[in-house]
């Protein structure tokens, strides 16, 4: 049975770790990709250390579960060794960044690249802190320089990671075309109220929405950008099991990556990930899982 998937780089298996979910420290990476993920993505990393912002930051009332974490980071001078730590598994880590125009993208991604990882995702798409991520990612100009600069500045793949929060999700992934994979979706904006005290329950207001309740609306990005634009995508979101998992492959995503669900699960959804798809494989006759990649599009 071949489960291996080529999204750029070669990957044993078509489940990821996303970007934001224990994945700032080396270790953790390390043990995720021991324990049946095929490749990790770092938190998003910029250029200084950034405290985020303060509590509450993240709110979950499931099926909700909201973050306003801030782009909370290290700073990418002191990321290396975590990076080195999580490559001692043998297996491909996804560097992660942020920034707020080309050259600060790329200097990132130059230096991402230089601690050994395998591809690059450019987060185009962080929700909830102001002059980065979404702020850049809904500027269709500025996506076709970011990811120009970085492409002929790194020899490694390079994903870029886009919005939901968008009107025109085409139009981003058109701006975003010289990249070697398209990651869909990150958080959608979203805020809830505590009635009790009248505030809203995260300390930034706005935060961003993840989990089951987001899964409809990844499937339908992924779908949509596979359908008119053929290209590689990964697809992301709400993803609790491996029915969830198989629906996105079918909608057109060559790999999935996991968030929230670990906070639920823990690490050990990976290797349920792993044996769930053997299974269904196994009883609908599937010998190779490329042979599963979009074919719900019509
Ligand atoms: C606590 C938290 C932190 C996150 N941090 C990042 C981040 O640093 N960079 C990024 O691209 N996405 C980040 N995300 C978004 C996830 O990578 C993912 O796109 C989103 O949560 C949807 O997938 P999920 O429903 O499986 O969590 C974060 C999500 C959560 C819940």
């Amino acid at each position: 049975m071949n489960l291996n998937v080529d999204i750029g780089i070669k990957i044993s298996n078509p489940f990821i770790l996303a970007s934001g979910i224990l994945d700032e420290n080396g270790y953790t990476m390390k043990r995720i990709l021991e324990n049946g993920a095929a490749a990790v993505v770092t938190k998003s990393i910029g250029t200084s250390e950034r405290q985020g912002y303060n509590p509450p930051i993240i709110y979950e009332n499931d099926p909700v579960f909201l973050n306003a974490v801030g782009l909370s980071n290290p700073g990418i001078d002191n990321f290396k060794d975590e990076v080195k730590i999580a490559l001692e598994s043998g297996r491909p880590v996804i560097g992660s960044i942020f920034g707020k125009d080309a050259p600060e993208f790329s200097e990132l991604a130059k230096k991402m690249e230089s601690y050994g990882v395998s591809a690059i995702e450019l987060n185009l798409s962080c929700p909830h802190v102001n002059g980065y991520g979404m702020e850049v990612g809904s500027d269709p100009d500025l996506v076709y320089e970011i990811v120009s600069e970085v492409k002929s500045r790194v020899k490694i793949p390079v994903f870029s990671k886009l919005s939901p929060n968008t009107s025109n999700i085409l139009e981003e992934a058109k701006a975003a075309e010289k990249s070697d994979a398209l990651v869909l979706i990150n958080t959608l904006k979203g805020m809830e109220i505590d009635i009790a005290s009248k505030k809203p329950v995260l300390s930034n207001v706005y935060g961003g929405l993840s989990g089951k309740c987001i899964k409809p609306v990844g499937i339908r990005y992924v779908y949509e950008v596979k359908k008119e634009t053929g290209k590689t995508v990964i697809g992301v979101g709400g993803i609790e099991n491996v029915n969830d998992a198989i629906e996105y492959i079918m909608a057109g995503a060559s790999a999935v990556q996991i968030g929230t669900a670990i906070y639920r699960h823990g690490i050990k959804i990976f290797n349920e990930l792993n044996s769930g798809l053997i299974e269904y494989m196994d009883k609908n006759g599937i010998s190779n899982i490329n042979d599963m990649i979009g074919v719900a599009i019509a």
